[in-house]
């Protein structure tokens, strides 16, 4: 039997917060290119429903798995399916997210923490767990789900999406020549579930600056695909991240974020 690559139709992928938004259009167009999903969400019922319609649609086999991934026991039970040596993950997609619509001096510390420990501590511990079985195979594709945030100087949000950044980088650089490609991919506004469920008033953002998530994940899975380290989905964001870059702090920090 030959083996399985991270780009064979057939291999497994698995997506965390896979059942709104970004994570559900990369387990929709992973499906669609012939592989196996592993879903990861908290909401039990939700994940069932995804898992059926990718099934009904394209024929793939979808396993999930609930769990929230703030909580060790849930982090523990992922890693546990990662490293599986019997169900190799050739691709890992770590998209899981939230955002936090107050002031950081403002929120419960506690909160903070899960925002940290979800966007950081988790991506950091699946990956481990991912690459073991990636490096031992010499193929394998992990996509950090970052944020042109990771750019900009905006509060706990944006240095949590810069570690990402800066681990993505850093470690496409290290496992290429081992065949593991890690692509940090940075959106900018995107229609999903992401805003309203932090409550914050979408209509205060222009509407040039709302992306699709099927252009996001389609440019995202291209990008990892070709090798690159980091993904900016859509030419305007291309421009816009360019710029922020030699601009100065103050400027590109922005207006705090307006609630509904
Ligand atoms: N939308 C944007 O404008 C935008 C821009 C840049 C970057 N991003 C990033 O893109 C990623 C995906 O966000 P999205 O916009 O697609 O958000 P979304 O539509 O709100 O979807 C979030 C997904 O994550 C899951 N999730 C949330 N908390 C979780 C937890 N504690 N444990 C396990 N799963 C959890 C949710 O399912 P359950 O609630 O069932 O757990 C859901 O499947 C995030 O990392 C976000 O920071 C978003």
């Amino acid at each position: 039997m030959n083996p399985q690559t991270a780009s064979t139709p057939g291999s497994t992928a698995l997506v965390t917060g896979a059942t709104a938004g970004l994570g559900a259009e990369f387990a929709r167009q992973l499906a669609e290119q012939g592989h196996r999903v592993v879903l990861v969400a908290r909401d039990a019922g939700r994940l069932a429903a995804t898992a059926a319609e990718l099934e009904n649609s394209y024929g793939t086999a979808a396993e999930t798995i609930a769990a929230d991934l703030t909580d060790d026991a849930g982090i523990a039970a992922v890693v546990a399916r990662l490293s599986d040596p019997a169900r190799p993950v050739e691709i890992l997609v770590n998209n899981a997210g939230i955002g936090l619509l107050r002031p950081f001096e403002d929120n419960d510390i506690a909160e903070e923490k899960k925002h940290l420990k979800l966007h950081v501590e988790t991506a950091m511990e699946l990956s481990h767990a991912a690459l073991q079985g990636m490096l031992g195979r010499q193929s394998g594709r992990i996509i950090n789900v970052a944020s042109v945030a990771a750019f900009l100087p905006r509060g706990t949000y944006s240095a949590a999406k810069a570690w990402l950044l800066s681990f993505s980088r850093s470690a496409n650089m290290a496992y290429a020549a081992r065949g593991v490609k890690v692509t940090a991919v940075c959106p900018g506004f995107t229609h999903t579930e992401f805003h309203d469920r932090m409550g914050m008033d979408k209509t205060a953002t222009p509407r040039w600056m709302w992306l699709e998530a099927r252009q996001v994940v389609s440019e995202g899975l291209a990008d990892n695909a070709k090798g690159k380290a980091v993904s900016i989905p859509s030419k305007r964001y291309k421009v816009l991240t360019s710029v922020a870059r030699v601009l100065p702090s103050k400027l590109v920090a922005g207006p705090a974020r307006r609630a509904k």
